[in-house]
Protein backbone atom coordinates (compact mmCIF):
# COMPACT_ATOMS: atom_id res chain seq x y z
CA UNK A 1 0.00 0.00 0.00
CA UNK A 2 0.95 3.00 -1.18
CA UNK A 3 1.74 6.24 1.24
CA UNK A 4 -0.41 8.87 1.12
CA UNK A 5 0.85 12.25 1.47
CA UNK A 6 -1.48 15.52 1.09
CA UNK A 7 -0.50 19.17 0.44
CA UNK A 8 -3.47 21.37 1.93
CA UNK A 9 -4.17 24.79 3.12
CA UNK A 10 -7.77 26.37 2.74
CA UNK A 11 -6.03 29.52 1.75
CA UNK A 12 -5.14 29.91 -2.45
CA UNK A 13 -1.63 30.78 -3.92
CA UNK A 14 0.87 29.54 -0.83
CA UNK A 15 1.99 26.98 -3.00
CA UNK A 16 0.77 23.59 -2.80
CA UNK A 17 0.73 22.82 -6.08
CA UNK A 18 4.72 23.49 -6.74
CA UNK A 19 5.62 21.80 -3.41
CA UNK A 20 3.82 18.55 -4.65
CA UNK A 21 5.09 18.97 -7.96
CA UNK A 22 8.44 19.15 -6.52
CA UNK A 23 8.66 16.59 -3.73
CA UNK A 24 7.05 14.23 -6.27
CA UNK A 25 9.47 14.71 -9.09
CA UNK A 26 12.48 14.35 -6.44
CA UNK A 27 11.30 11.26 -5.36
CA UNK A 28 10.87 9.67 -8.77
CA UNK A 29 13.86 7.98 -9.55
CA UNK A 30 13.91 5.70 -6.22
CA UNK A 31 9.85 5.05 -5.73
CA UNK A 32 7.39 4.91 -7.52
CA UNK A 33 5.54 8.47 -7.16
CA UNK A 34 2.34 9.76 -8.95
CA UNK A 35 0.16 12.75 -8.38
CA UNK A 36 -3.18 12.82 -7.62
CA UNK A 37 -4.93 16.08 -8.49
CA UNK A 38 -8.10 16.86 -6.56
CA UNK A 39 -8.04 20.60 -8.01
CA UNK A 40 -11.17 20.07 -10.99
CA UNK A 41 -10.21 23.93 -12.27
CA UNK A 42 -6.65 21.73 -13.06
CA UNK A 43 -3.63 23.29 -12.07
CA UNK A 44 -1.20 20.46 -11.93
CA UNK A 45 -3.21 18.76 -14.57
CA UNK A 46 -2.52 21.02 -17.36
CA UNK A 47 0.94 19.86 -17.43
CA UNK A 48 0.88 15.66 -16.95
CA UNK A 49 1.78 15.93 -20.50
CA UNK A 50 4.96 17.23 -19.80
CA UNK A 51 5.48 16.06 -16.36
CA UNK A 52 8.14 13.37 -15.77
CA UNK A 53 5.69 11.25 -13.18
CA UNK A 54 1.86 10.75 -14.11
CA UNK A 55 -0.54 13.30 -12.69
CA UNK A 56 -3.77 11.51 -12.27
CA UNK A 57 -7.77 13.17 -11.71
CA UNK A 58 -9.21 12.90 -8.72
CA UNK A 59 -11.42 9.91 -9.37
CA UNK A 60 -8.39 7.29 -9.33
CA UNK A 61 -7.58 8.16 -6.07
CA UNK A 62 -9.82 5.04 -4.78
CA UNK A 63 -8.05 2.61 -6.91
CA UNK A 64 -4.54 3.51 -5.55
CA UNK A 65 -4.93 1.75 -2.15
CA UNK A 66 -4.41 -1.02 -3.93
CA UNK A 67 -1.83 0.19 -6.23
CA UNK A 68 2.49 -0.44 -6.73
CA UNK A 69 3.09 3.21 -6.07
CA UNK A 70 5.31 3.83 -2.96
CA UNK A 71 3.93 7.22 -2.67
CA UNK A 72 1.10 9.13 -4.17
CA UNK A 73 0.88 12.83 -3.51
CA UNK A 74 -1.93 14.64 -3.51
CA UNK A 75 -2.65 18.38 -4.15
CA UNK A 76 -6.08 19.78 -2.95
CA UNK A 77 -7.87 23.18 -4.21
CA UNK A 78 -8.10 26.03 -1.49
CA UNK A 79 -11.85 25.89 0.11
CA UNK A 80 -12.26 22.12 0.39
CA UNK A 81 -13.66 21.39 3.82
CA UNK A 82 -15.97 18.52 3.65
CA UNK A 83 -13.43 16.58 1.20
CA UNK A 84 -10.71 17.65 2.93
CA UNK A 85 -11.36 15.36 6.42
CA UNK A 86 -11.58 12.12 4.30
CA UNK A 87 -8.36 13.25 2.71
CA UNK A 88 -6.84 13.95 5.75
CA UNK A 89 -8.19 10.60 7.09
CA UNK A 90 -6.18 8.90 3.91
CA UNK A 91 -2.60 11.04 4.58
CA UNK A 92 0.60 9.35 6.55
CA UNK A 93 1.31 12.75 6.27
CA UNK A 94 -0.13 16.49 5.94
CA UNK A 95 1.68 18.81 4.41
CA UNK A 96 0.25 22.68 5.05
CA UNK A 97 2.56 25.45 3.50
CA UNK A 98 2.50 29.23 4.18
CA UNK A 99 3.53 32.50 3.86
CA UNK A 100 6.14 33.79 6.52
CA UNK A 101 3.59 36.77 7.04
CA UNK A 102 1.87 37.37 10.42
CA UNK A 103 -1.45 36.92 8.48
CA UNK A 104 -0.68 34.31 6.50
CA UNK A 105 -0.03 32.01 9.83
CA UNK A 106 -2.80 32.98 11.49
CA UNK A 107 -4.99 31.78 8.12
CA UNK A 108 -3.43 28.34 8.92
CA UNK A 109 -6.15 27.78 11.63
CA UNK A 110 -9.05 26.73 9.86
CA UNK A 111 -7.11 23.83 8.10
CA UNK A 112 -5.55 23.06 11.64
CA UNK A 113 -9.16 22.72 12.68
CA UNK A 114 -10.18 19.91 10.11
CA UNK A 115 -6.58 18.47 10.26
CA UNK A 116 -7.24 17.78 13.52
CA UNK A 117 -10.29 15.88 13.42
CA UNK A 118 -9.06 13.64 11.07
CA UNK A 119 -8.57 10.19 12.44
CA UNK A 120 -5.03 8.75 13.27
CA UNK A 121 -2.09 10.07 14.96
CA UNK A 122 -0.65 13.59 14.14
CA UNK A 123 1.14 14.17 11.47
CA UNK A 124 0.73 17.43 10.08
CA UNK A 125 4.05 19.47 8.88
CA UNK A 126 3.76 23.46 8.35
CA UNK A 127 6.14 24.46 5.60
CA UNK A 128 7.63 27.62 5.42
CA UNK A 129 7.34 29.01 1.60
CA UNK A 130 8.56 31.67 -0.40
CA UNK A 131 10.52 32.70 1.84
CA UNK A 132 12.35 36.45 1.42
CA UNK A 133 16.06 36.43 2.15
CA UNK A 134 17.59 37.50 5.31
CA UNK A 135 13.94 36.86 6.98
CA UNK A 136 13.60 34.95 10.19
CA UNK A 137 10.77 34.01 12.58
CA UNK A 138 9.19 37.22 14.68
CA UNK A 139 7.54 36.65 18.16
CA UNK A 140 4.27 36.57 16.64
CA UNK A 141 4.58 34.00 14.47
CA UNK A 142 6.00 31.55 17.03
CA UNK A 143 4.01 32.27 19.61
CA UNK A 144 1.03 31.73 16.89
CA UNK A 145 3.08 28.71 16.24
CA UNK A 146 3.40 27.25 19.37
CA UNK A 147 -0.53 27.76 19.51
CA UNK A 148 -1.24 25.54 16.85
CA UNK A 149 0.73 22.66 18.33
CA UNK A 150 2.09 21.23 14.83
CA UNK A 151 5.38 20.43 13.53
CA UNK A 152 7.34 22.92 11.73
CA UNK A 153 9.40 22.14 9.06
CA UNK A 154 13.37 23.18 10.14
CA UNK A 155 13.63 23.49 6.22
CA UNK A 156 12.24 26.58 4.97
CA UNK A 157 11.36 26.99 1.01
CA UNK A 158 12.76 30.31 -0.66
CA UNK A 159 10.87 32.37 -2.94
CA UNK A 160 12.88 31.16 -5.89
CA UNK A 161 12.31 31.93 -9.85
CA UNK A 162 13.15 27.85 -9.61
CA UNK A 163 10.41 26.65 -8.22
CA UNK A 164 7.87 29.14 -10.38
CA UNK A 165 9.39 27.71 -13.29
CA UNK A 166 9.83 24.10 -12.11
CA UNK A 167 6.68 22.49 -13.78
CA UNK A 168 8.23 23.65 -16.97
CA UNK A 169 11.57 22.46 -16.21
CA UNK A 170 10.77 18.84 -14.69
CA UNK A 171 10.91 19.85 -10.95
CA UNK A 172 14.07 22.31 -9.79
CA UNK A 173 17.33 20.14 -9.99
CA UNK A 174 19.39 22.01 -11.83
CA UNK A 175 19.45 24.84 -9.01
CA UNK A 176 21.31 24.10 -6.03
CA UNK A 177 19.18 25.87 -3.75
CA UNK A 178 15.79 24.69 -4.62
CA UNK A 179 17.34 20.99 -4.73
CA UNK A 180 18.70 21.24 -0.86
CA UNK A 181 15.54 22.56 0.15
CA UNK A 182 13.31 19.87 -1.67
CA UNK A 183 16.03 17.18 -0.32
CA UNK A 184 15.71 18.96 3.47
CA UNK A 185 11.88 18.26 2.92
CA UNK A 186 11.92 15.36 1.53
CA UNK A 187 14.03 13.97 4.51
CA UNK A 188 11.67 15.53 6.97
CA UNK A 189 8.82 13.49 5.36
CA UNK A 190 10.62 10.24 5.39
CA UNK A 191 11.33 11.06 9.08
CA UNK A 192 8.10 11.13 10.00
CA UNK A 193 7.26 8.00 7.90
CA UNK A 194 9.60 6.52 10.05
CA UNK A 195 11.62 5.81 6.53
N1 LIG B 1 9.02 28.85 -3.41
C1 LIG B 1 8.51 29.58 -4.41
N2 LIG B 1 9.28 30.52 -5.04
C2 LIG B 1 8.77 31.28 -6.04
N3 LIG B 1 7.51 31.17 -6.48
C3 LIG B 1 6.70 30.27 -5.91
C4 LIG B 1 7.15 29.41 -4.84
N4 LIG B 1 6.12 28.62 -4.47
C5 LIG B 1 5.09 28.95 -5.26
N5 LIG B 1 5.42 29.93 -6.11
C6 LIG B 1 4.55 30.60 -7.11
O1 LIG B 1 3.42 31.12 -6.40
C7 LIG B 1 2.22 30.96 -7.14
C8 LIG B 1 1.26 30.11 -6.33
O2 LIG B 1 1.81 28.81 -6.19
P1 LIG B 1 0.91 27.51 -6.34
O3 LIG B 1 0.09 27.56 -7.58
O4 LIG B 1 1.81 26.35 -6.16
O5 LIG B 1 -0.03 27.71 -5.08
P2 LIG B 1 -1.34 26.88 -4.69
O6 LIG B 1 -1.42 26.92 -3.21
O7 LIG B 1 -1.32 25.56 -5.35
O8 LIG B 1 -2.47 27.79 -5.33
P3 LIG B 1 -4.04 27.39 -5.50
O9 LIG B 1 -4.62 27.46 -4.12
O10 LIG B 1 -4.56 28.45 -6.41
O11 LIG B 1 -4.07 26.00 -6.07
C9 LIG B 1 2.64 30.32 -8.46
O12 LIG B 1 2.82 31.35 -9.40
C10 LIG B 1 3.98 29.64 -8.14
O13 LIG B 1 4.81 29.55 -9.27
MG1 LIG C 1 -2.73 24.65 -6.62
Amino acid sequence: MPYFILTTHQKGGVGKSTLTYNLAVHLKDKAKVCIVDMDVQGSLSDFKDFSPVPILPAEKLSELNKSDFDFVFIDTPPYLSNKLTELCNLANVIIIPTKAGVFDVLAIKSTIEIVNKSKGEKKALIVFNMVKPNTSLTDEIKVQLSNYNIKVAQTMVSDLVAFSRSALHNGVEDNKKALSQIEGLTNEILTILSI
